[in-house]
């Protein structure tokens, strides 16, 4: 086969996730022949919204709603139930889903203990504010060399003697530490079994699809879940997701090696959100953090908890762009902040008496620091209907050059509203 120059891109989180990377994804999905998500589960909540109409996906890529095909790689971790509904739900509003959709037989799968687990882990002290979807100790089996692989699901011996022996731990686990518990696992084998059924058209080996998509010359987009400060390295630990939610998360989670990335887009919000627990240097705890939440629209897609919301955090997004190796930015949700006499970009942080410009690397100490502010005159101006950047007023602009000067990265795309024309593209 002869092999051309890779045509690769990556949409990543540059924040705490939910920086609006579905309608980036769905943007570029239009001229994408692949669309990979490569970590996370049904932990991710992208929102897109076509002609009015509003998709929330969680599993399934969103380039489901063009002609990509769609693969859900070996680094997911797979909810079967989220999957099969998501379908349903397509296919009840007129989405073909069929050989478009294809499931790596490496991705692990959430089984229902995980879910308890979460959930029990989740209700005492220390929690972290997950999703309760599953996924910290779906990933935790994985390492441990206890999980459940899509191909398992197909080898009914060996399927059935591992949910035994694995139910039977957690069941055990779940008394001692929780109280919680029994489940059994022989309805576990036969409702797993019943799934596994359901999607064995979906099923195959993603790593030599992908791979020769890329060295055909495919346009392959990598769709990132959460974002970079939630990566199980790179970000505020412990209060993370599981999985390498950024650019680093690709070649591990689908075989795609990393020579073979090219475009690497980071998705940032105008300011910033966080849901769940955890550090958060810019976060506005006042009538300016409300108002952000009312006018972004700021509850999570998945769960619909509040989100926490604050000023941009370039520290952290600049870091985002290190690890990422970020090529261009996306920049969503600038209209959320017109109307607003004064706009803050977190330039530094204050800790002791000395100035950080990195995070720290131990998140007690990131907890106490505080933010070092550069303030801009904020506009009036309603940006819904703008399409070029000349046409933004020049005080969103000087924001946006500020921000691109500070990242060290180009503004490539400018969100300024939730329909899919809302978009203002830079060359
Ligand atoms: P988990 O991924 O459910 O284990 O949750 C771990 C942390 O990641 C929590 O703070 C969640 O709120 C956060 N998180 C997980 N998925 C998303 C997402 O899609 N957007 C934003 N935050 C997320």
């Amino acid at each position: 086969m002869k092999r051309t120059e890779p045509k690769t891109t990556c949409v990543v989180g540059a924040q705490w996730g939910d920086e609006g990377k579905g309608k980036i994804v769905d943007l570029m999905a239009k001229e994408a022949d692949v669309v990979v998500r490569f970590q996370g589960g049904g932990n991710a909540g992208h929102t897109v919204v076509v002609n009015g109409e509003k998709f929330v996906l969680h599993l399934i890529p969103s380039g489901i709603l063009h002609k990509s095909r769609c693969i859900i790689a070996n680094g997911v971790v797979v909810d079967l139930i989220q999957m099969l509904e998501e379908i349903d739900h397509l296919r009840g509003r007129g989405v073909a889903v069929g050989k478009n959709l294809i499931l790596s037989d490496r991705a692990h799968v959430v089984m229902p203990y995980h879910k308890f687990l979460d959930k029990l882990a989740e209700s005492g002290s220390g929690k972290i504010g997950t999703t309760q979807r599953g996924i910290g100790p779906c990933y935790a089996d994985k390492a441990a060399r206890k999980g459940v692989r899509v191909a398992d699901l197909y080898n009914p011996g060996f399927f059935r003697a591992r949910v035994r022996a694995m139910t039977e731990e957690k069941n055990a686990i779940m008394k001692a530490l929780y109280g919680g518990g029994p489940l059994d696992a022989d309805r576990i084998v036969e409702e797993y079994s019943g799934y596994a059924e359901r999607i064995r058209p979906f099923v195959a080996d993603t790593v030599p699809i992908v791979n020769e998509a890329v060295d055909r010359g495919k346009r392959v987009l990598f769709e990132g879940a959460q974002g970079s400060m939630l990566d199980i390295d790179f970000g505020t630990y412990p209060y993370v997701t599981s999985s390498n939610s950024d650019a680093c998360g690709i070649p591990a989670g689908t075989g795609v090696p990393p020579s073979k990335i090219r475009r690497v887009v980071g998705v940032a919000k105008a300011y910033c959100t966080r849901v769940g627990e955890g550090p958060f240097p810019t976060e506005l705890l006042n009538a300016t953090g409300d108002r952000l939440r009312e006018v972004g629209g700021e509850y999570g897609a998945t769960t619909g908890r509040p989100r926490r919301c604050g000023w941009f955090d370039g520290v952290a997004s600049r870091y985002a762009a290190m690890i990422n190796g970020t090529t261009e930015m996306a920049i969503t949700k600038l209209d959320v902040l017109s109307g607003l006499d004064e706009i803050r970009f977190g330039v530094g942080y204050r800790l002791d008496g000395k100035t950080l410009d990195l995070l720290p690397t131990d998140t007690n100490l990131l907890a106490k620091v505080e933010p070092v502010y550069r303030t801009f005159k904020g506009w009036s101006e309603d940006l819904s209907k703008v399409i070029r950047f000349a046409d933004l007023p020049g005080r969103a602009r000087i924001y946006l050059q500020f921000l691109e000067r500070f990242l060290k990265v180009k503004v490539t795309m400018i969100s300024v509203g939730a329909d899919r024309e809302k978009i203002i593209l830079r060359t």
